[in-house]
Order: C-alpha cells, then structure tokens, then sequence
C-alpha cells in the first residue's frame, strides 16, 4: 500500500523550471482491493471552478472515484465525500470557493462523517492552503495539480485516520497516462495535449498551479483520439494553456502544425483547441486550419491588452502590430473565422489612453466573443509587485466600457447569419426552454434551434432565423425545406 506524508505547497519552489525530461508512466491503474472497495455503498458530489484543464482534471478524478465504487450524486447534501476543484486565477473566483466551503459547515453538523476534499489551483497555494488549515475545520483533504493519481490513497487515509490530509507537490512530476477517465460529455470531449505553462505573463499563476510544459507524445493523443472516434465523439477540444508552443519541450519544430494535421487526418468530424498563444502562432497553423475542413473555423487568441507598453509589462512577448498581422492573416485564409479573446483592464499603471488603445483594437479585430477581466493581484507573481494604482471606480468603469463594445460587435457580427443555414452539433435540450434544443454551429455560435426527429449528438443543419447578441435561433433545415 503507497504511503502518504503531510506535504504543503511552496511556490517558490514552484516556480522553479528544471531542464529534465519529463518521465512518462504508463502503469496500467490498478488498486489495492481494500482501496478498491471504498466507496462501496458511497456516494460522491464533485463541483469545478475554473478553465478546461480543470473539467478535464475532475473528469479523472470522477473516472479514479468510480474505480473506487463511488456513485455520483448532483446534489451535496446526498454526498458521503464532497470534492471541490477549484481555480485561483483571480481573487473573486477563490472569495466564492471560501464562501461556499464556509456553508458546508451546517452540512458536516449533519453528518460528521462527510469527508470534504479541496483540490485544483487553489491548493497549489501556500497561502490558501495555510488558511484553510487554519480557520476551516471542515476541510479534511486537500491535494494538487500534479498528484491527482495519489487520490486513492489520499482518500484512504483521510476517510480511514480521520486525520487532516494534505499532499501537494510543487514540482510537477510525471506525465501520468492510462488514468480512468469518466467523460461528463458523450459527443464532445476535452483532450489534453500538454500540462504546465513556461510563459510566466507577470499577472498569472497558472505557471505555479500547473508546473512547467510538459507536452504528451503525439502517439498518445492521437491513440485517444482514435478511441474516441470509436466510441462515437463528434468533437475533440485539443487542450493546453499555450497549445501553440506544443512539441518545444520535445524538442519539436512547429509541433503544434503537425499534431493538429495529424488529428485532422483521424476524420474526427470537429476538432477545436484552446488557448492559443499569439507569440507562439506560426503560420504554418494558418495553413493546416485552412487545409482540412474538420478543423473549426473559431479561434480563441487571448490579446490581453492593445497597449504596447501594458504588452510589455505583461511579459506577453508579443506587440499589437504583430496580433494584428495575425488576424489580417487568418481572417484573409479563413474568411470565415470567428474569434474571441481574453482581455484585462486596470493593470498597473493601464492610463485611460491606453485603455482607449485597447478598445481600438477591439475595434479593429471586431471579437464575436470576449472575455473580459479587471486585473487581480496574485500571489507571488512579478505584477504582485507592482502598485496596484488603477482606482476601483475607473477599473470598473473600463470593464463596463469594454463590454459594451464587446458586445456591440457580438451583435453586429451574428447578423450575418440571418437566413443562412449553419451546421450545429445537437448538445441537447436547451437549458431554458424544453422544447428548443441547442448546439453549437462550425463557427462557435450558440444555436437555439427547433425541428423534428433531431438526434442529440448528430451535426444537422439548421436555418437562422433570428438574431440575438450572444446567440442565434433558428430551424432545423428539412423542416423549412417542407414548408416551402
Ligand atoms: N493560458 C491562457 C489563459 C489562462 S487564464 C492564455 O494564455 O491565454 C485565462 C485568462 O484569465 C487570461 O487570458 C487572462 O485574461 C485572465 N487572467 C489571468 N490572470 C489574471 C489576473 N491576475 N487578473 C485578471 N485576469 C487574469
Ligand atoms: Fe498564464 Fe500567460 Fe501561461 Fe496563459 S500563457 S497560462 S496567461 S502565464
Ligand atoms: Fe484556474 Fe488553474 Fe485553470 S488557476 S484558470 S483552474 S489553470
């Protein structure tokens, strides 16, 4: 049986970026019988915080706890052990993680054997992890990023010794493949191509979180794929912090070209990945999304700032000129791709001119989608440093500003797809009306959509017939095609 020892996060360490080659472990997951067996008769709620990486992480984790026997439940007052895997990137997202651990406490009045696990980004941090063991008496269990494979015995010896157990490594270790996987989508599905992030933009934490990059061998993700394939999936995300710089710790050359050929070579009928790097974007990958057409015409590339100073600062290694180069490019390759970005305001020291540059630039690349953030102090980051100056009040007033813009052009853009007819992935009924269902069309439009015999999971074809800022409605096409 593995043991396990208190370890706490130190981000110092975590910063550290070591020449190594990342060792692959293909173990095939197998566990002790009286590990096996815990969750015999036991139930599990699982809640995620946070980006892709972290859907996909609890993916395994609910994949490691049905090994276990565990049962999934929606709602946590029917749970026996209660995961939350949470995100750190900016201090709201973690203030609402805080909040909602303080409510389990009238929970474990109830049942004081529920076991309550933390995991994710936030338990890479020393300061969150110092807190909690501090002030919340009902956390029981925390672990990281980079030993979510240790869980099982992690969970043996929090439930068995009713001890607090804490395991959070700092340096990312092996590249664990042949983990259990419980999908939480049946059509589309997320598939990590490399971990870690080495771009240290002076604001993010994510290069402490996750550890340096770590690319995963080609021939694996491409054997998942193929797997997918077999088991019915319409669409694979291809998932990595910066997917662009793919294959460089490999010692690969325009890595992130080559592999996304080769997944479009499998036939997967959609395949999409996040996030793009602008600084890493070759244009041979302009080349490849424009040669094979099951490579969605949508492009998330995160901007930041249309600010070249506020670039600067931001350690993004990229100028406005060469993002808009970029675009001029993909737009002129791919006319019709869409695209959408992340953009923060109130950095240190952002004036109000330089704010007004941001907004040009989203003048000029009109996104159809923004996400739009105010800067966030995080933890040992070099921005963490700097006096954060931006008054509240002007921070507030930029965001509101910005996403007026952003969503002017939202608007505008999707007219053009009034009384055109899109190809949209069935995801199922939509949330709010069950009668219309929802998917999602090659460009990334949210399409509401009504029709007959339409199949969940099946690309149809569907008329727009109405326009809204952040999604289009619209009829499935043999409907129409009968009515005229
Ligand atoms: N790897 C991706 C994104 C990771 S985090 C990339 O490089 O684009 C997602 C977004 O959160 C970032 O693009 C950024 O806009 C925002 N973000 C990250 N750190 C932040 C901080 N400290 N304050 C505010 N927003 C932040
Ligand atoms: Fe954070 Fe920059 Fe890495 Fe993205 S590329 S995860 S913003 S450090
Ligand atoms: Fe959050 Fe960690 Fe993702 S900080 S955005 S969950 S990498």
């Amino acid at each position: 049986m593995e043991k396990f020892n208190n370890i706490l996060p130190d981000l110092k360490k975590a910063k550290i970026r070591t020449k190594d080659q990342t060792i692959i472990k293909r173990e095939i997951f197998d566990l002790p019988e009286q590990v096996k067996n815990l969750g015999v008769g036991r139930t599990y709620f699982l809640r995620t915080y946070g980006c892709q990486a972290n859907e996909r992480d609890s993916e395994t984790i609910a994949g490691i706890l049905e090994v276990m026997s565990f049962t999934k439940v929606d709602n946590e007052e029917d749970a026996d052990v209660l995961f939350f895997n949470t995100c750190a990137i900016r201090k709201n997202a973690e203030d609402k993680v805080f909040g909602e651990i303080g409510m389990l406490k009238k929970l474990k009045r109830k049942n004081p054997d529920l076991i309550f696990a933390l995991s994710g980004c936030m338990a890479q941090e020393e300061s969150v992890v110092n807190t909690l063991l501090a002030k919340y008496p009902q956390v029981d269990l925390i672990f990281g990023t980079h030993n979510i494979h240790r869980l099982p015995y992690l969970l043996y010896n929090a439930m068995m010794s009713k001890e607090k157990t804490v395991e959070v490594y700092s340096e990312e270790g092996e590249i664990v493949e042949n983990l259990p996987v419980s999908r939480f989508g049946k059509y589309k599905a997320w598939v990590n191509i490399m971990y870690g992030c080495d771009k240290f933009c002076t604001y993010c934490i994510v290069p402490y979180t996750r550890g340096k990059q770590r690319s995963r061998l080609m021939e694996d993700i491409l054997e998942e794929i193929e797997e997918l394939k077999r088991e019915g999936y319409q669409e694979v995300c291809l998932l990595g912090q910066n997917v662009n710089a793919y294959g460089k710790d490999l010692g690969m050359e325009d890595g992130f070209a080559k592999l996304l050929e080769e997944v479009a070579k499998t036939n997967i009928p959609r395949i999409r990945f996040s996030t793009s790097h602008p600084r890493d974007f070759c244009e041979n990958m302009v080349h490849v999304m424009k040669k094979y057409t099951n490579i969605m015409p949508s492009l998330h590339l995160p901007v930041q700032s249309g600010n070249n100073d506020i670039l600067k600062i931001m350690g993004r290694g990229y100028t406005v000129e060469h993002y808009k180069h970029l675009y001029d490019l993909l737009k002129q390759e791919i006319p019709n791709i869409t695209f959408s970005t992340d953009i923060i305001v109130g950095f240190p020291n952002e004036t109000h001119e330089q704010f007004l540059d941001t907004l040009a630039l989203v003048d000029y690349c009109k996104y159809d989608l923004a996400y739009t953030f105010i800067y966030s102090p995080r933890e040992s980051t070099p921005a963490a440093k700097m006096v954060d100056n931006v008054p509240e009040e002007e921070k507030s007033k930029r965001l509101q500003m910005l996403n007026e813009k952003i969503t002017y052009y939202s608007n505008l853009n999707n007219q053009k797809y009034l009384h055109k007819t899109l190809k949209v992935l069935v995801d199922g009924l939509s949330k709010k009306n069950k009668e219309v269902y929802s998917g999602y069309s090659e460009e990334n439009k949210l399409v509401n959509f009504t029709g007959k015999n339409v199949e969940v999971g099946k690309i149809v074809e569907v008329y727009i017939t109405e326009i809204k800022s952040y999604s289009l409605n619209g009829i499935v096409k043999e409907e129409t095609d009968e009515q005229s």
